[in-house]
């Protein structure tokens, strides 16, 4: 089963294929982002019916009718005495852009979003790169000047120390950048590819570079473009990435979302393996999203700020260095 990435609508279709539709309904959007029709389910998922014009409502339609929408609404976390991580044997953290926000990474969407000054049709799709890749490549290389001026925060290396203990902790990011692997988390998936890899447009060869700029743009073997291994929109997500993902996340005990707007597919649907396989769910974002329902624990605030909550005053975990 194959799996492109789109933005919270719920019907089959193209992504950049689709830009009319898209941009008519990205004006009314409540996150400020682009939409993009063409959702794809997996098969244990049921197919709504219709395109819905809200993202919010779409991420809704989405869900099953679940007995915990019925439920009282759990509180949105202040002082509290857990979860902890000490507490948790298998441990999935979900991470998205928020995640990397306090290592002066920019988010997507939201206030300085990079959604918001470029526009993923020119930027991020197999289109725009088949049209001008010099022009796509531009981009990227911009962004790997970002990311390359980046640490990791407090919170990446919360995570990656709390996966040197006896706890099995796997990280599904969405982020390409790169900054839990080198704040040491060893078990990543990354859904979402990775800025510092690039794939011949071609012969689909692979190869690690952390140039910045990458200038070499032509495949030494076959001569075709190299393009950034990352998840475009409108493109497929590795199937075995993606079902490892859902594995790990069905049999957790612990489910920690970290600063995601929860609005693209088919990430966005991750959080619904959690709560099918009864893990506790924990939503760290400053702010409420589509999918906060699903969470059993909303802590509100920044990522390092919520993360050492949950190390609660464990030294192991707080080491500064
Ligand atoms: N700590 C925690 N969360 C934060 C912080 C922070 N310091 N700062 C911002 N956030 C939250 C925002 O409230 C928002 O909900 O992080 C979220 C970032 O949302 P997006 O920018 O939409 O990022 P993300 O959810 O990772 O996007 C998913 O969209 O364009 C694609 O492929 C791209 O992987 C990306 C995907």
């Amino acid at each position: 089963m194959l799996h492109r990435v789109h933005v919270g609508s719920t019907s089959g279709g193209d992504s950049c294929a689709g830009h009319s539709r898209a941009r008519s309904r990205a004006a009314t959007s409540p996150i400020g982002g682009a939409t993009i029709p063409g959702v794809r389910y997996g098969s244990s998922q049921r197919a709504p019916a219709k395109i819905v014009t809200s993202i919010a409502a779409a991420a809704i339609m989405a869900r099953p009718a679940s007995p915990s929408r019925a439920a009282p609404r759990p509180a949105t976390i202040g002082a509290m005495s857990g979860p902890h991580l000490r507490d948790f044997n298998r441990i999935v953290f979900f991470t998205g852009a928020g995640m990397s926000a306090e290592s002066g990474v920019p988010t997507y969407r939201g206030a300085g979003g990079i959604w918001k000054e470029y526009d993923y049709r020119r930027y991020a799709c197999q289109d725009a790169f088949n049209r001008d890749p010099a022009a796509v490549w531009e981009f990227h290389n911009y962004r790997r000047r970002l990311v390359a001026a980046c640490a990791p925060n407090l919170g990446h290396r919360i995570i990656a120390r709390a996966g040197q203990r006896e706890a099995r902790v796997t990280v599904v990011t969405q982020n390409i950048d790169g900054l839990h692997a080198l704040s040491g988390s060893r078990d990543i998936l990354e859904l979402h590819g990775n800025l510092w890899r690039v794939r011949c447009d071609t012969c689909g060869v692979k190869q690690q570079d952390s140039h910045e700029p990458r200038e070499q743009l032509r495949c030494d073997g076959c001569g075709g473009w190299w393009r950034p291994d990352i998840v475009w929109f409108g493109d497929f997500l590795d199937d075995a990435t993606l079902h490892s993902a859902k594995q790990l996340i069905s049999s957790c005990d612990l489910f920690v979302s970290v600063g995601t707007s929860a609005v693209v597919y088919p990430a966005a649907q991750l959080p619904e393996y959690a709560r099918a396989g009864k893990a506790l769910r924990v939503e760290i974002n400053p702010d409420e999203t589509p999918a906060s329902d699903l969470y059993d624990v909303h802590l509100r605030g920044p990522a390092t700020e919520m993360l050492t909550r949950l190390a609660d005053g464990d030294p192991h975990l707080l080491d500064p260095a």
